[in-house]
């Protein structure tokens, strides 16, 4: 997710040691495998580690603030998310299940995977989530607002949805016709 709030708060990355990570290529809407339903993750283990570690670098690179396994075309329960300013509150997901939602929010959002687009959808408020952390053990989180729409928006890939599937069957064309023609462009 592109948090659209707060876009020049992302600037760079050169708060963020890259050591060996590498920067993945983000796949791009309407590319059709981002409509994957990814799969569970049954062992964490060095290789979700180093996924997760290469997420993170290509979620700061973009900039963005959250990424799932989804758009990065492997389709694997896993998802990274920072809202911090500063980079410093890097929360990985892994197999992450929602227990509980309620409230409501309307936000407008972004996607890495639709670059450029911002549009209002209504989420909830607050969730309850558990998942895996990075040393396979389970735990439990609460998340409000801006957190609480980013884990929504990115448990959404792992569905193979994407945002702008919240939209208008003809707002939605109109992104994707948008991002065909731009992609055609940039060739
Ligand atoms: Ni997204």
């Amino acid at each position: 997710m592109i948090c659209p709030i707060l876009p020049d708060k992302y600037p760079c990355i050169n708060s963020f040691k890259s050591g060996f990570m590498a920067l993945l290529p983000i796949l791009r809407y309407p590319d059709p495998r981002l409509h994957t339903k990814a799969s569970v993750i049954a062992n964490v283990d060095d290789d979700v580690r180093r996924l997760a570690a290469d997420m993170a670098e290509t979620m700061y690179a973009a900039p963005g603030i959250g990424l799932a396994a989804t758009q990065v075309d492997r389709h694997l329960r896993l998802i990274v998310i920072d809202i911090s300013e500063d980079k410093s509150r890097l929360l990985t997901l892994i197999n992450p299940e929602l227990l509980e939602k309620s409230g409501e929010c309307e936000g407008e959002e972004g996607c890495l995977s639709v670059p450029g687009i911002y549009e209002t959808v209504t989420r909830a408020s607050h969730v309850r989530v558990r998942a895996l952390g990075l040393d396979g053990k389970p735990f439990e989180m609460r998340a409000d607002d801006l957190l609480a729409v980013c884990i929504q928006h990115e448990m959404d890939h792992l569905e193979g949805k994407v945002f702008v599937e919240y939209l208008s069957r003809l707002k939605r064309e109109r992104i994707k016709s948008k991002l065909q023609k731009r992609a055609r462009e940039t060739l």
